[in-house]
């Protein structure tokens, strides 16, 4: 019984009450009718005659403890009661605090969209590096030796050293050496498209920069012509420009296409009547396009006596100032919430 009532009196000396709910535990606990206490009492009546006495007294110490902590936190609940009622009222008239969404950068809104129009015809996404060796962003893409491309001022060549001599790996100038890439690893029918990231050594500004995004295409099978290029472009202009949209191939020259066109669209700022931006033209460039060249195909592994295909790459930058009339390139990076804000809900 004194064990009981030594545990007890710990109990209570450690107990801490934070709420009138765990005042009201504490007093079902140690000072209500039902409460421990209270049974320890009736205990009373069993413990020898001798030692009664000196447990009752203990007993008594305990209750007097308990009643005593309990007014303690009373007190203390008491108090935090009227700190509370005292605090400033809520003022329900005021204005909620906003709830700040993120929203998409209108670069992945227009990459989305690109994709989604060209998953719908049967083209697939595939990805490659954007550190590259030398071969695969120039060499099998057929660019001579000393084409210009390849210069220093437009290339960010990354030192690399293997088996102590240094390797030609460079950044990705455009995302045409996923094609390589495909045609190496898939057999055909391919037909794919590559969204990335390209590199180019400009100085950044209104109109330039030193990391764009791009979107590669391509399509190599059996008896693909000129007429499908053609077809799908015109498609892809559909789906993605306004109605009306006009669109014209101008003949042009890369070195792994043959032949190869540049694809124009009319002027989506000024309609065509001539603008800033079409340098009063009336006609923007999208891509660049063309049938690959039979030896870009051999270059990786297959026969372009039985294959042919033609691909496309566009800049996805120059689609998006097209679509929403943004003019300086530097506002994609520069993470102003101003300029993004205007793209929440697209
Ligand atoms: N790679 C070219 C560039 O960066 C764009 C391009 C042109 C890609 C013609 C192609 C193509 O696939 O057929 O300017």
């Amino acid at each position: 019984m004194l064990d009981k009532v030594r545990d007890l009196h710990q109990e209570i000396e450690h107990y801490t009450i934070n709420s009138p709910e765990q005042l009201e535990q504490f007093r079902m606990r140690f000072i209500s009718r039902k409460g421990v206490i209270t049974e320890l009492f009736e205990g009373l009546k069993i413990v020898p005659q001798a030692d009664r006495r000196a447990v009752g007294q203990e007993l008594n110490g305990l209750k007097n403890f308990a009643q005593e902590r309990f007014e303690t936190f009373t007190q203390q609940i008491d108090e935090q009661r009227t700190a509370a009622d005292s605090a400033p009222p809520v003022d329900l008239t005021l204005p909620t605090i906003p709830n700040l969404t993120g929203t998409q950068h209108p670069l992945s809104l227009v990459r989305q969209r690109i994709i989604q129009i060209f998953e719908r015809i049967g083209f697939n996404v595939a990805d490659g590096p954007e550190i590259e060796s030398d071969w695969y962003n120039f060499g099998a893409l057929n660019f001579p030796e000393n084409h210009p491309a390849r210069d220093m001022q437009d290339t960010f060549f990354v030192a690399k050293v293997e088996n102590g001599a240094p390797a030609d790996m460079l950044l990705r100038t455009h995302t045409s050496n996923v094609q390589i890439r495909l045609m190496e690893r898939q057999k055909p029918p391919i037909r794919s498209i590559m969204p990335g990231r390209v590199y180019r050594n400009e100085t950044i500004s209104a109109r330039a920069h030193c990391m764009f995004h791009q979107v590669e295409g391509i399509y190599i099978d059996r008896n693909v012509g000129f007429k499908d290029l053609k077809d799908t472009l015109y498609h892809f202009v559909k789906e993605m420009f306004e109605p009306g949209t006009q669109i014209r191939f101008r003949p042009s020259y890369f070195p792994f296409t043959e032949p190869s066109a540049e694809i124009d669209i009319s002027c989506q700022i000024c309609g065509g009547k001539g603008c800033n931006i079409c340098k009063h033209s009336g006609w923007v460039e999208i891509a660049g396009s063309g049938m690959v060249d039979p030896q870009v195909i051999a270059n990786c592994g297959i026969d372009p006596e039985e294959y042919t295909g033609f691909a496309f790459g566009m800049g996805i930058e120059r689609i998006t100032q097209l679509k929403y009339v943004v003019n300086d390139l530097r506002l994609y990076t520069e993470n102003d919430v101003r300029f993004l804000q205007q793209f929440e809900g697209l």
